[in-house]
Parts: C-alpha cells; sequence; structure tokens
C-alpha cells in the first residue's frame, strides 16, 4: 500500500467523522422529554470529540502524508425516539472502530516505510479508537433496557 493509498483511507476516516459530529448535534435537538437533558449533554460531548477527531485526522492527512483532506461526508443515519437514537449512534461507533482499526493494522504493516510519520500515524489513531471505545460504553449507560 501506499501513502497515497493511507491518506485516502485516513479521508474516510474524516467523513465518518464529519458525518458523526453532524448527526449527534441534530440527535442532540430531537431530545424530549423528562429525562432529556443528560442525554443531550452526553450527545453534545461527543460531538466534540469528533469535532476533535476530524483535526487529528486533517493534521495527519495533510502534515504527515501531503495529501489533501476531505470536504465531504458519510451518510448520516436519521432516529427518533431516545433509545433510537442511542442504537443508531452506538451501531455507527462501532463501524467506526471496526474502520480505524483497518487502518491501524495497514499503518502497522507500513512501519518501515513511514519511518518519520509512524509514532504520530499509530499513537494518535489508537488514541481516537480509545475515545469511540469510550463513547460506545457511554451510550449504552444511558440505553434503557
Ligand atoms: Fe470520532
Ligand atoms: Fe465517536
Amino acid at each position: 500500500m501506499s501513502k497515497k493509498e493511507l491518506a485516502q483511507m485516513l479521508n474516510k476516516a474524516l467523513e465518518l467523522e464529519h458525518a458523526a459530529r453532524i448527526q449527534y448535534l441534530t440527535h442532540a435537538e430531537l431530545i424530549k422529554g423528562i429525562n432529556a437533558e443528560p442525554i443531550i449533554a452526553r450527545l453534545k460531548e461527543i460531538a466534540e470529540d469528533e469535532k476533535r477527531h476530524e483535526e487529528i485526522f486533517r493534521e495527519l492527512i495533510s502534515s504527515y502524508l501531503g495529501d489533501v483532506p476531505s470536504m465531504s461526508m458519510a451518510e448520516t443515519h436519521p432516529a427518533k425516539t431516545i433509545n433510537e437514537i442511542l442504537d443508531v449512534n452506538i451501531k455507527d461507533e462501532m463501524h467506526a472502530v471496526d474502520v480505524y482499526t483497518g487502518i491501524l493494522e495497514k499503518v502497522r504493516e507500513m512501519k518501515e516505510e513511514l519511518k518519520y510519520e509512524y509514532f504520530q500515524l499509530e499513537h494518535k489513531l489508537r488514541h481516537i479508537i480509545l475515545d469511540e471505545q469510550e463513547h460506545i460504553a457511554e451510550l449504552c449507560l444511558l440505553r434503557s433496557k
């Protein structure tokens, strides 16, 4: 795999982050009722994390791989009730973990070629995966059975 192909994979990740942030902020506006407040707060907090992830991906794509960050966004998924919103976002977070884990594996395979970028890519990608796993745990805690 080339650096160019790796940058393309990271651009797909960036597009997932764009979609995730918009989706969380939109879903936060749809939550109503007596239990709404803490859930809205959590969704907005997660949206802030996704914004940080966007910034990290842009930097990796641009400063470390010499490519152009995408301005597109992946598909978003509608939901209405609180439980639907939580379920849809848990599923999307799991998808992000799967995609990012695949990219991390590619980065590790490219260690030799990425002599001067490897630890930045490996460290930052791994930290984003940790955040997404935390998001899954946080959303699952809010999910009423
Ligand atoms: Fe993220
Ligand atoms: Fe997330």
